[in-house]
């Protein structure tokens, strides 16, 4: 008792802190307004902008006696507009209430769904099934979101969740620089290992007649197989592709240079799972 005491004190606490950390732009109002318009049997889907956020709850879900609907699903669709060549994911914090007595620890009857799957066949996808008085936590390098509530035909107490989706940058960007300067790039969650199925790209500006120099400190990505990369880091300059993988750009001594004023740096990870931390470097305007 007293466990679920606190499990529901620490949802609550979650509920409100979400509520009080932000003011809400007009443009977040409508973003709010619309998944809210979607009552049981919906799906609503938005779109936001890179340093919006979104906030929105169940509550225009629940009868006149403050209960959610029995026998209810409804989906919606978080995601992020493009943005050159940054790439953004999504990170979903807030609080959920719903517990059905008929739930077991899989939340088989009453669930809150969270995925990141983008179609049938992504088998990369990161998704967790909540049930309960629960904080909720989700993080995601992919560019949207789906969330699913479905209430059984039994009913589950509680008023469903408040969720805030905001999207967190992943990787990829236009860099320049002048000569003596220096710009680090490196993989999304580094040193933590880089998420599955994911690209990056770079591309390098500087004036010409500058010279580049690229050096990882790190560089571990998952090793050559039969001779190709399944997750690397592309180098193109003047129309020229070279691939690296393994340990290939690890420590100083493999810099190399990069005699034109433009390039592009390309990072791509593939559906296998790795340990690896990824790679940090550095590039040179000189
Ligand atoms: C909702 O949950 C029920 C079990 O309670 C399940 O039979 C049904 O397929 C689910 N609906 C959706 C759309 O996931």
């Amino acid at each position: 008792m007293m466990g679920a005491v606190r499990r529901l004190l620490l949802a609550l606490a979650a509920l409100a802190s979400v509520a009080a950390a932000n003011p809400v732009t007009t443009k977040e109002a409508e973003y709010a307004a619309a998944l809210e318009s979607a009552s049981c049997g919906d799906s609503a889907e938005i779109l936001i902008a890179v340093g919006d956020v979104v906030q929105f709850d169940t509550r225009h879900l629940l009868d006149d006696g403050g209960a959610l609907p029995r026998n209810c699903v409804v989906t919606w669709r978080i995601a992020v507009e493009a943005s050159g060549l940054e790439n953004y994911g999504l990170e979903v914090s807030g609080g959920l209430e719903l517990s059905d007595a008929d739930n077991d620890e899989t939340c088989a009857s009453s669930q809150l769904l969270i995925t990141d799957q983008d179609d049938a066949g992504d088998n990369t996808a990161i998704t967790q099934t909540l049930c309960g008085v629960r904080a909720v936590r989700y993080l995601t390098y992919q560019d949207s979101v789906t969330v699913a509530l479905n209430v059984s035909v039994g009913g589950a107490e509680g008023r469903g969740f408040m969720l805030r989706f905001s999207p967190i940058f992943a990787c990829g960007g236009l860099l320049r620089g002048s000569p003596g300067e220096m710009v680090d790039i490196e993989t999304p969650l580094f040193p933590e290992p880089y998420p599955r199925d994911l690209s990056c790209a770079w591309e390098i500006e500087a004036a010409v007649g500058t010279s580049l120099t690229v050096s990882c400190e790190t560089f571990e990505l998952l090793s050559r197989r039969r001779g190709a990369c399944s997750d690397y880091l592309m180098v193109e300059q003047e129309g020229e592709l070279k691939f690296f993988c393994g340990h290939e750009l690890s420590g100083l001594s493999k810099s190399f240079k990069i005699a034109s004023s433009a390039a592009l740096l390309y990072f791509r990870s593939s559906a296998r799972l790795n340990p690896a931390p990824g790679f940090t470097c550095s590039i040179a305007f000189d």
